[in-house]
């Protein structure tokens, strides 16, 4: 599936089967210059093994339609997947770009996880803050930081698509959850009020879906979020809507890869460093009750 929008840009997404997420390649047409969106890192948990099948997939499009990969954006650091954007550095060159407020949750998780590492972003290549923009050719992403899921998720704006990273889900399928470090229902209400501030035709791109008896679904638009589940459920009242996220959050499962992932997305995709047999290694946090 391709679409095409604004005439120059071209939007091509994928679908990450194990962890139900959504990547994009966003082209502008002319120039042939082009954007990766949220790339995963494939990884088996049980034995520890990643591998680069899915970021494969991206290099192989963006090598067979000879486009200039300019931008890796990161709609924020993921807890249920591994990035593959230093992979795709590596192979096809490109910026690696997310929120400041990355700087927020590299600091949580360095302490949480007494991991040794820079807390001030510098593993990645640009920070954005609100209403900051990149080119893409013809057009150009702007950055509009909305909070909640996490402290630092930032959505980007081109030419009539907003990628809202982890804001929405499927109408039918509700909200992000809000309970990591950093999360706030009440700031995620303002991030999907604001998200709905755009013109209805607006296609607003999800991170992910999870469907169960359907087809997964890249695109929504603003008309289609205002009747997201979860708006519906609340009225559209801030205070109900916070009380329904978190009595939802209080019963979600921690993510399956949240340690993994956020090791290695706060490095921007680097891996830890080797030990002294050579191998890397993976903290998880033990406790007893
Ligand atoms: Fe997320």
């Amino acid at each position: 599936m391709s679409v095409k929008n604004a005439d120059t840009i071209n939007i091509t997404p994928f679908y990450h089967q194990d962890t139900g997420t959504w990547s994009y390649i966003v082209t502008d047409t002319v120039t042939q210059v082009c954007a990766i969106i949220d790339p995963v890192l494939d990884f088996d948990l049980p034995s520890g093994q990643a591998h680069y099948e899915s970021a494969k997939a991206l290099i192989e499009h963006v090598k067979q339609h000879q486009l200039k990969l300019e931008w890796i954006l990161e709609t924020h650091a993921h807890a249920d997947h591994l990035t593959a954007a230093q992979y795709i550095k590596q192979t096809l060159g490109g910026k690696i770009v997310i929120g400041a407020g990355i700087k927020d949750v590299q600091q949580h998780f360095a302490t949480s996880l007494n991991l040794d590492l820079p807390v001030d972003g510098s593993q990645f290549d640009i920070l954005m803050h609100q209403g900051d923009t990149l080119a893409l050719g013809e057009s150009h992403f702007v950055a509009h930081p909305t909070p909640g899921h996490t402290d630092d998720s930032m959505s980007y704006e081109i030419a009539g698509n907003i990628f809202i990273g982890d804001t929405f889900f499927h109408p039918d399928l509700g909200t992000a959850r809000c309970d990591f470090p950093g999360g706030s229902a009440e700031k995620l209400f303002d991030s999907l009020t604001f998200l709905t501030s755009f013109p209805e035709n607006y296609n607003l791109w999800l991170c992910h879906d999870y469907p169960k008896d359907r087809e997964a679904v890249a695109r929504t638009t603003v008309a289609e979020q205002k009747n997201n589940v979860h708006f519906k459920q609340s009225g559209g009242n801030p205070i109900a809507y916070a009380e329904l996220r978190n009595k939802r959050d209080s019963t979600l499962n921690v993510p399956r890869l949240i340690y993994p992932s956020l090791q290695v997305n706060i490095r921007a995709g680097n891996f830890p460093e080797s030990e002294s047999n050579g191998r890397k290694y993976l903290k998880l946090p033990f406790s007893v009750e």
